[in-house]
């Protein structure tokens, strides 16, 4: 207590003599304009936030490691995968619908963005909690995401806009029954599976190329929430997920996840009944077991939210040497969509900020731009390709030739695509009392929806399972 304190300065580093009284005329004012440390200290307050995340805008995250338990090195070759390696990850959880100050405990997908920080490049996994999504193709993502937030002239979150545009997109169908069933509203973050949802795929030392899902299966056990029991929990603190994770972190209880792989063969992709490649879909665990790679442990609690957790940025473009894309159209969009994100809300040099620097060595081009605050290459050469020892590419990273096939057209997504099939499967294997709340969830979703769009989706329930159908008619009241 006794230490002599730092004395405060500006952030030009003049000391300051008084942070208490501003300079007046006189003892009651006006104020002098050439009180330039007021004006400093409020300029920089009215720009201290950044634009938040157009989804998953609330978020918790935590630090830690992925050790690899497996051997893999058959499917790929990927420095992270080696035997015994273990690699510090970043892993920001997040709801998709609400801003930044939202409630945690809702009805809404978890997201579960994964940053691993390779010694070839930051590997970034942009998961869910559910292995599936809501569309198959990009052009619907807005307008699916506008039906989530705000209705224009209401300013009201809208269950009829939610319905109308699900019950007109029947691909939504399996995500929706992910959403309405218990494990649409997690108790907390640690309660939940993660999943990277799209198909990517693995490639080995041999040039071979494989398809892979990513699963994360939490280890302190799937707990759910009721409708009821969010209810009490978001009346009495708003911040759960937040509370729960921080305190599990700084009480030393880990929490853990088993890492696993489902792999496909390439070759294999073409005669599955199923297109692999469509985000609507799972690989049913019969045809494509599990297979344990590695655990996943969080242990280290952010120092400062803002630098570490609103300024992280997650890039599904960024995939390391034996990890890699699939021709997922959802998949294919992202690989923009993220890095333009954040070039808007973090700004072009992004990806020097602490957080998102990798912790090897990165040797470019890029040079300048806003708020370029690292050494800017120094003196070194700029361009490419030159004389002067510049960095320079390396063929052994190249990927084996992808073979693709067909006209390009604008193919009806929906055209002979079974939108039923996996979302029955997964009502048949829940328990009665679990199909019991999920009638009642979807109900309770669908209150004040005007009937035409209920019938119009229980007309999918149907397809799916005719008691699924009927179970959410009688908890709605309404005849068959
Ligand atoms: P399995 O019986 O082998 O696996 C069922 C899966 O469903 C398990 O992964 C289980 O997760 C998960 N599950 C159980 N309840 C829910 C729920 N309310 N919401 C989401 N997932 C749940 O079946 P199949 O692989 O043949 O797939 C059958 C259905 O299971 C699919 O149509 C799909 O809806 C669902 N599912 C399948 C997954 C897959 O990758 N194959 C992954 C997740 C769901 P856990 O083991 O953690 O209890
Ligand atoms: C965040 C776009 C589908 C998971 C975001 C952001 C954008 C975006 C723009 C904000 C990024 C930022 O500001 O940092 C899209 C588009 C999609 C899509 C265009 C489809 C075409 C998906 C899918 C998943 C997913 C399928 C999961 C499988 C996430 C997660 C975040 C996120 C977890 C938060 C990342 C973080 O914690 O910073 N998405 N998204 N998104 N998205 Fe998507």
């Amino acid at each position: 207590m006794s230490k002599k304190k730092q004395t405060l300065t500006t952030s030009a580093g003049i000391p300051v003599a008084d942070n208490q009284n501003s300079l007046t005329a006189g003892p009651r004012g006006p104020l002098l304009v050439q009180d330039w440390q007021l004006f400093e200290k409020h300029a920089h307050f009215n720009r201290e936030r950044i634009p938040e995340r157009v989804v998953h805008a609330k978020g918790s995250a935590a630090f830690g490691t992925f050790k690899v338990t497996g051997d893999i090195t058959r499917y790929s070759k990927a420095k992270v995968f080696q035997p015994g390696t273990e690699t510090d990850v970043l892993l920001r959880f997040s709801t998709v619908a609400g801003e930044r100050g939202a409630a945690d405990a809702e009805r809404d997908v978890r997201g579960f963005a994964l940053k691993f920080y390779t010694e070839q490049g930051n590997w970034d996994l942009v998961g869910n909690n559910t292995p599936v999504f809501f569309v198959r193709d990009p052009y619907k993502f807005p307008d699916f995401i506008r039906t989530q937030k705000r209705d224009p002239r209401s300013n009201l979150r809208s269950a009829t806009h939610m319905w109308d545009f699900w019950s007109l997109s029947p691909e939504s169908l399996h995500q929706v029954t992910i959403l309405m069933s218990d494990r649409g509203l997690p108790k907390s973050y640690r309660h939940m599976n993660g999943y990277g949802s799209h198909t990517y795929s693995f490639i080995n030392d041999n040039n071979e190329r494989f398809w892979v899902k990513f699963h994360f299966k939490t280890r302190q056990g799937i707990e759910c929430l009721t409708d009821a029991e969010a209810g009490e929990v978001v009346g009495g603190d708003r911040e759960s997920h937040q509370r729960d994770l921080y305190n599990a972190i700084e009480n030393k209880d880990f929490p853990t996840w088993r890492v696993c792989v489902q792999i496909m063969p390439e070759a294999e992709a073409e005669t599955t009944p199923y297109n692999p490649f469509d985000l609507t879909k799972v690989w049913p665990h019969g045809d494509y077991p599990l297979i344990e790679i590695g655990e996943l442990t969080l242990n280290r609690n952010p120092e400062n939210y803002f630098a570490e957790v609103e300024q992280a940025s997650f890039s599904p473009a960024n995939v390391v040497p034996g990890i890699s894309h699939s021709p997922d159209k959802m998949l294919q969009f992202r690989i923009f969509s993220y890095a333009d994100a954040h070039r808007y809300r973090l700004g072009v040099n992004y990806e020097s900020l602490p957080v998102n620097l990798p912790r090897c060595p990165v040797h470019g081009y890029h040079r300048d731009g806003r708020m370029r605050f690292d050494g800017n290459g120094g003196g070194s050469v700029n361009y490419e390709p030159n004389s002067f020892g510049g960095p320079v590419e390396d063929p052994a990273f190249r990927e084996p030739p992808l073979s693709i096939s067909g006209d390009a057209d604008r193919y009806d997504h929906r055209e002979g695509n079974d939108d039923y099939s996996q979302a029955g499967d997964l009502f048949r294997l829940m328990t009665a009392e679990q199909q019991e709340r999920l009638f009642g969830n979807v109900a309770r979703a669908m209150d004040g929806v005007p009937e035409e769009i209920v019938r119009r989706q229980l007309d999918h329930f149907e397809k799916a399972d005719p008691a699924y159908a009927a179970g959410v008619a009688k908890a709605l009241g309404l005849s068959r």
